[in-house]
């Protein structure tokens, strides 16, 4: 019952999402979204969502903005301007009122939210074109005017140059998915993939470095060990239905973001078998990394993200992947990047994995010295621990 109705409101998702862009693809998605459901019943947990207004005190123009989305669209506004929280909110003496209007640039920030929702809705037909970072790219005061003296103009290339650059037919995006696979050591191996242990560093992005250990079992269970010098040991897991952190604080649930980032990184096949994660997917070019040349693959997955995949034309093996999701206020970006593939057990595994986002709490490079594959994993560990015995005074 629970699975239809997260299947239903998936369904649902995909149709509201294709009737706001006015898709003319939305046929083709609806059609895959039958595959793609899957997927997202797997990636989205819990109950119905709720929404920021339902949460929050004092929401007067987000309204309807799902309540896990909050968080990244403050990070996403800040990171717009340049600015810390405090430009918008009052904190006295350490303490956050984030419901009050106190601060004339929170009221500023209002009419600004209405201003890029109004242009989006009727001048982009609902596409989110229009956000904060359109103007502002990291100042609360856009540049209005094009800054003299103006750049010398490029020159224009040669038409000669560009007719004797060889001809190349570009790879499809299934022949950069199976060569990926490849990669990795074959279907054999992934599909043979039960359980991961990974024990190494989580490096912050103010630089603290934690100890981090992981430990999973397919498809999506996880139990994750983070040990802070100041605050002690974190542990957090997902039995495969509800998520859960235990600390020095106590035992509390993981809901939306929080429970969103624990499983999305490092979910035991989110980045291996990444076929059927999108509705469409199709090659976007060439570039380079750190010198490397690189595929891109640009793929939309069934819940309106976007995603591009780099892929080492070398080898093969997958170096970077993006996400940009849209939220009422602009699109917010997220890149990961791995790197140093090493051979465990006949199957390639980045060991550095490195992750980029407007969130600073999210920014964090994870190191590995140790991943064993298919060794036994205690299934207790990923239930939520009993409450200790008696409270703390
Ligand atoms: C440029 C201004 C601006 C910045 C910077 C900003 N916010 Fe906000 N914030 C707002 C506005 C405007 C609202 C109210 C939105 C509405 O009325 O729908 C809000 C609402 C909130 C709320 C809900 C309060 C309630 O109970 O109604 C929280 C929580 C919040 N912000 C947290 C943050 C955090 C955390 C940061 C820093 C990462 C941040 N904000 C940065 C403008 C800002
Ligand atoms: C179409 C361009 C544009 C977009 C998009 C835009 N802004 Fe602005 N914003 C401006 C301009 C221009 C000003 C400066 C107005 C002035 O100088 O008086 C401004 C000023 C502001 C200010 C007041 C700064 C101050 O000095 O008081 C805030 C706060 C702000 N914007 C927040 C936002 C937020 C949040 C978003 C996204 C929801 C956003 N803006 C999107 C153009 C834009």
């Amino acid at each position: 019952m629970k699975h239809q109705i997260t299947a239903y409101s998936t369904r649902l998702r995909v149709l509201v999402f294709c009737i706001t862009l006015q898709f003319v693809a939305c046929i083709c998605i609806v059609a895959s979204a039958q595959s793609a459901l899957m997927l997202a019943t797997t990636t989205q947990t819990g109950p119905a969502k709720k929404t920021v207004e339902q949460v929050q005190k004092n929401i007067k123009v987000l309204n309807g903005l799902p309540e896990s989305q909050l968080i990244p669209v403050m990070n996403y506004i800040r990171a717009s301007l340049g600015v810390k929280c405090t430009y918008c909110h009052v904190n006295k003496d350490g303490k956050w009122d984030f419901p009050s209007d106190e601060k004339p640039e929170k009221t500023s920030a209002r009419e600004m939210i209405k201003m890029v929702q109004s242009i989006d809705k009727t001048t982009f037909r609902g596409n989110p074109a229009v956000g904060c970072y359109t103007c502002h790219r990291g100042s609360t005061s856009p540049v209005r005017v094009p800054q003299l003296p103006l750049p010398l103009p490029e020159p224009t290339p040669a038409v000669a140059s560009v007719e004797t650059a060889p001809k190349e037919t570009p790879p499809t995006a299934d022949q950069i998915l199976a060569r990926y696979t490849e990669a990795l050591g074959g279907s054999a191996v992934i599909e043979k993939l039960k359980t991961r242990s990974m024990k190494g560093t989580w490096l912050t992005s103010n630089g603290t470095s934690l100890g981090y250990e992981v430990y999973q079992t397919a498809p999506d269970k996880l139990y994750t060990v983070l040990n802070t010098p100041k605050q002690g040991v974190f542990e957090r897991g997902f039995n495969g239905q509800s998520g859960w952190e235990k600390s020095s604080r106590g035992i509390r649930e993981l809901e939306g973001e929080e429970l969103f980032y624990l499983r999305r990184y490092p979910d035991l096949f989110k980045d291996i078998k990444l076929q059927g994660q999108f509705a469409r997917l199709s090659f976007g070019g060439k570039d380079k990394i750190d010198g490397k040349e690189v595929y891109i693959l640009r793929g939309l997955t069934a819940d309106g993200k976007g995603e591009r995949l780099y892929f080492d034309a070398q080898t093969g093996l997958l170096l970077r992947r993006t996400t940009s999701t849209p939220t009422m206020v602009g699109l917010i970006p997220e890149q990961i990047d791995f790197e140093d593939y090493r051979d465990v057990d006949g199957m390639k595994i980045p060991f550095t994995i490195r992750i980029a986002s407007i969130d600073p709490f999210y920014s964090s490079t994870r190191k590995f010295t140790e991943i064993k594959l298919n060794v036994p994993i205690d299934e207790t560990k990923f239930n939520k621990p009993a409450a200790p015995p008696s409270p703390r005074p």
